[in-house]
């Protein structure tokens, strides 16, 4: 049976927190889940986006601001949440920028793996005690069939300098960052017997803002048109997310995205993803060089590749 929007179990009685919901993927993520009766912690970067978004997306809804570039923002962010709630069943790692000119976060990390990364790595580090004591709690990290393109090469991360720096490789290394911390921390959740799992998922193609937002003018009829056949509407686009967070059959660790032809659209199933998002000493040096620069440090030790090592959830305080 194809997996399909009517799919997305009851949601009632959870709290869901999806980033980047002021448009595109995030916005129907947040939409679906609000009509299914989930509680949707709207995180949005700027006031007028979140107001439009929170008068769209019906059901039961608020806002809280966030923009992934700027550390005091995300810390800001998880303490105001932190405030609000006592527990989180799901956290939706969905906003990102994509092929915006050489820039650098407030905290001068590249933009790409700061926003699509960085930020998000920060955020989950620090909300996680709110999710771990929740059965069936779930971090949802959103990747793309670009983290191919990513060859490693962190380090780069702290330039200061456009020298040598492609924007298509620095977005694919984001994606593929995105992969690799979805998979370390559901080593580390489970190596914790935390009741938490994280998953991710693609979207394929879709002709959201983040074709368009840095484009030139000129050049968005022509990115519409050769989006126009490999491409899925928002809609369909939010389903590989939407799994990853609600459907119980999904297990921690898994990658979904669109079944079509190139993984461009479809229907929500296992996707494939590269070697190197699979590698687990370079899932480990992304972790420990992103608790560097972000300060965030989760309590977990390293965890070997097989994910068998027992200790105390250092959320928890449950034995593994
Ligand atoms: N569309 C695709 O074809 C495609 C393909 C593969 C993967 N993806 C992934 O899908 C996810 C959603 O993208 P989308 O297609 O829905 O794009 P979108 O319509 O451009 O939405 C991106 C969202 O991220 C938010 N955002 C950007 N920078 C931020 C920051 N510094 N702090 C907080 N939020 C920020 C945007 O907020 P503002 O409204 O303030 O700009 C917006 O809500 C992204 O992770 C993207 O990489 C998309």
């Amino acid at each position: 049976m194809p997996w399909v929007r009517e799919a997305v179990p009851d949601q009632s009685g959870r709290i869901a927190l999806v980033t980047g919901a002021s448009g595109g993927i995030g916005l129907e993520t947040a939409r679906v889940l609000a009509s299914r009766g989930a509680h949707v912690i709207l995180a949005c970067r700027g006031a007028e986006r979140a107001r439009e978004a929170l008068s769209g997306a019906g059901g039961s809804t608020e806002a809280v601001r966030l923009d992934l570039a700027s550390l005091e923002s995300v810390r800001g962010a998880a303490a105001e949440v932190r405030r609000r709630h006592g527990r989180l069943d799901l956290l939706i790692n969905n906003a990102g920028v994509m092929f915006p000119p050489y820039r650098c976060t407030a905290d001068g990390f590249e933009a790409h793996v700061g926003v699509n990364h960085l930020g998000h790595f920060a955020l989950t580090g620090l909300l996680l005690d709110l999710l771990a004591g929740v059965p069936g709690s779930r971090v949802v990290t959103v990747a793309s069939l670009a983290h191919r393109v990513g060859s490693g090469g962190f380090g780069a991360v702290r330039a200061q300098s456009a020298g040598g720096w492609r924007s298509v490789t620095a977005y694919g290394r984001s994606k593929l960052a995105n992969l690799l911390f979805a998979r370390a921390l559901q080593r580390r959740l489970a190596a914790a017997g935390a009741r938490t799992v994280s998953v991710a998922a693609h979207p394929g193609l879709s002709p959201t803002g983040l074709w368009h937002g840095e484009l030139p003018a000129p050049l968005r009829p022509v990115v519409a048109a050769a989006l126009r056949w490999p491409a899925q509407p928002v809609r369909a686009a939010a389903l590989p997310s939407l799994r990853a967070a609600t459907d119980p059959a999904v297990p921690g660790g898994a990658y979904l995205g669109p079944a079509g032809v190139f993984g461009s659209r479809g229907v929500p199933v296992p996707a494939r993803s590269s070697r190197l998002s699979r590698d687990a000493a370079a899932q480990e040096r992304l972790w420990e060089l992103s608790e560097e620069l972000t300060g965030v440090r989760y309590g977990f030790g390293p965890v070997p590749a097989d994910g068998t090592a027992s200790g105390v959830c250092p959320v928890t305080g449950a034995r593994g």
